[in-house]
């Protein structure tokens, strides 16, 4: 039994003998971490080695309708184009399914639908992942809390954790090698000003994924010991910063947070740069525009793309100066 296995079981109990009923369907933000989560303390659970703090994208998301079917592999479709069972996304999600169903349980059809623009590069893993289990959730009519689904998300993709849940979300640590104490929390606060601009700069394929380069980085960037602490710091003074409304330390924090996650990559060997010379002339723009007073603050993932910061009140000067940028109101308009 692998471990993820008993991390089903210990959730669902007996519902694990259920049913499914005729169709589930949900919906799940993407999130983008402020906080960043950069390495795994367990691999199988993805379970991190520090906690994180994200703001969920609204409407940004994952649809995701599963049925049961007959036959013996699972058909999968995403954005109206069918997914080859043997691909290695196609494989992903079967063996995840594989935890959710006896060996002699149904086949499901999976219609998932991301409202992501394809170009933006933003991470798609953490909604699908956290739809799958919702619309899971749905057919099944297991009745999940939120907390639940979180930890059943976070088997899936670490990041999904977050995206059960719309606004500003923790993701706690735990301590428990089972892992069901590390699961996200939405946060009480609101922010209807807040606006998350993507700047993309390449929307192919990144090559190396987070999970192969989160090892590298454990495993070889001796700048990886301090991360635990920056992530404490900057923790405290993110959640300061909401409490108090204060925008200009939630930039810094998150634009220092995100800097730092890169550098420990850069320490490792070989040095991982998911930068490209387009990443680096946006950033020098945007702290220009900074110097000339803007308050816009850069975050970045495992990729090349940037996603800025701002306050409604700045979207005008922004999009002249980023005329491409997609602008995500996560609060709504
Ligand atoms: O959930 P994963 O395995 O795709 O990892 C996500 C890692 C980052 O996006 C770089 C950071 C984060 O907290 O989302």
């Amino acid at each position: 039994m692998s471990t993820a296995d008993a991390t089903v079981r210990a959730i669902l109990g007996d519902r694990r003998s259920m049913s499914p009923r005729e169709h589930g369907t949900a919906y799940a933000p993407a999130n983008v971490a402020l906080v960043k989560y950069w390495g795994k303390r367990d691999e199988t659970l993805n379970l991190p080695r520090t906690a994180s703090l994200s703001v969920s994208l609204g409407g940004l998301g994952t649809y995701t309708g599963i049925r049961p079917i007959d036959g013996d592999t699972d058909r999968v479709t995403l954005n109206d184009e069918p997914v080859a069972p043997e691909s290695s996304f196609g494989r992903r999600l079967s063996t995840f399914l594989d935890l959710f169903r006896r060996p002699d349980g149904p086949r499901f059809d999976i219609r998932t639908r991301n409202t992501i623009p394809t170009a933006a590069g933003l991470a798609s893993s953490a909604s699908g992942y956290a739809a799958l289990v919702m619309a899971l959730d749905q057919l099944y009519a297991w009745k999940l809390t939120p907390r639940e689904q979180s930890v059943l998300a976070r088997l899936g993709s670490g990041s999904a954790s977050r995206s059960v849940y719309s606004g500003f979300v923790l993701w706690r640590l735990g301590s428990q090698p089972d892992g069901l104490d590390s699961y996200a929390e939405p946060l009480p606060m609101t922010w209807p000003d807040l606006r998350v601009g993507v700047i993309t700069i390449s929307s192919t394929d990144k090559g190396l994924g987070s999970r192969p380069a989160m090892r590298r980085t454990m495993e070889t960037s001796a700048l990886y010991s301090t991360w635990p602490e920056i992530v404490g710091r900057d923790l405290r003074q993110i959640q300061s910063a909401l409490q108090h409304n204060d925008f200009q330390t939630l930039g810094i924090v998150a634009e220092r947070n995100a800097m730092a996650m890169h550098a420990t990559m850069l320490g490792a060997w070989p040095p991982i740069l998911y930068w490209q010379p387009g990443t680096v002339d946006a950033l020098h723009r945007l702290w220009r525009l900074r110097d000339d007073g803007l308050a816009v603050y850069a975050t970045m993932d495992a990729g090349p793309n940037i996603k800025v910061l701002f306050q409604a009140a700045d979207t005008a000067a922004l999009s002249a100066a980023f005329p491409d940028l997609q602008i995500i109101a996560p609060f709504g308009e």
